[in-house]
């Protein structure tokens, strides 16, 4: 398969507490993988050393066979990335921020002006005049998802894009990821909610703790219980019924 992006051995230490622990995988053209894993597993941790965001402490990761440390344009131009929380430039509108964007992935002003219309207008955010700052938590996620497509870049890296997304966007995001699959174009994304992995992934990685304890292609977990067994076996998640019994307990004491 052609490779978009590869990690090989990447670790990543944050002192005495957690580390990311040589993580390595690979996304092929045509391909969306979705990350899973427990809060603080290092699924975003990951996303950042993906995008440079982070240095790694070791291994390495390819860009179309390229090193991202080492060919940042190349990098930007050809990689759309949603962080999971909101935009660092709050006091800019919807408009001002999408051409800021476009202007770091090398767009031409003059270009993008009629593209940023119908896309604000399509996601309903054409509160011309407000900042992002006064903007619902989301319409600040459907502006980041736009920020991340407007360069129709080769790979997508998604944190956790749907959440706090109203269902027709979320519709339409979905619809969108996979035509860009079906365009040949890479995609990453992290979520919770395995009913959208399981329907939008092609393949899943698990994460746990740093380590990858388990990846798969969904069309072959349907043995093993769909996503929701695959997750159960390989993520303790023996103790919810005890746990939902102690704390109606302590709460009604
Ligand atoms: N800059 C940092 N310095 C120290 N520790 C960090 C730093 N960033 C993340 N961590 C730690 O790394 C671990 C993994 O965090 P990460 O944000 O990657 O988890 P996650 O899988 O994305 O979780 P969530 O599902 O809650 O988004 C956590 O224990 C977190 O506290
Ligand atoms: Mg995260």
């Amino acid at each position: 398969m052609d490779k978009i992006v590869e990690l090989k051995s990447v670790s990543k230490n944050f002192g005495k507490g957690f580390s990311l622990d040589s993580i390595s995988f690979s996304i092929g053209r045509g391909e969306i993988v979705g990350y899973l894993g427990p809060n603080g597993a290092g699924k975003t941790t990951t996303i950042k050393l993906l995008m440079n965001a982070l240095r790694k402490d070791s291994g390495s990761i390819s860009f179309m066979g390229k090193n991202i440390e080492k060919d940042e344009t190349l990098f930007r131009k050809h990689i759309g990335y949603m962080p999971e929380n909101g935009t660092p430039f709050e006091f800019l509108t919807a408009r001002e921020y999408l051409e800021f964007v476009s202007g770091a992935y090398g767009i031409d002003k003059k270009k993008i002006r009629g593209k940023i219309d119908e896309l604000l207008s399509i996601f309903s955010l054409t509160e011309e005049k407000k900042s992002v700052r006064t903007f619902s938590k989301g319409m600040k996620q459907k502006l980041l998802f736009l920020s991340a497509i407007i360069h129709n870049p080769d790979l997508l890296i998604l944190d956790e894009p749907f959440n706090a997304i109203e269902p027709q966007t979320a519709m339409l995001m979905k619809n969108l990821i996979y035509e860009m699959k079906q365009d040949g174009k890479a995609v990453i994304f992290s979520s919770h909610v395995l009913e959208i992995v399981e329907k939008l992934a092609d393949k899943v990685i698990l994460l746990n703790n740093g380590k990858i304890v388990g990846e798969g292609f969904v069309s072959s977990l349907k043995s093993r219980g769909g996503l929701d067994g695959f997750f159960r076996e390989l993520i303790d998640s023996s103790n919810i019924d005890e746990n939902t019994v102690k704390i109606i307990q302590t709460i009604k004491s």
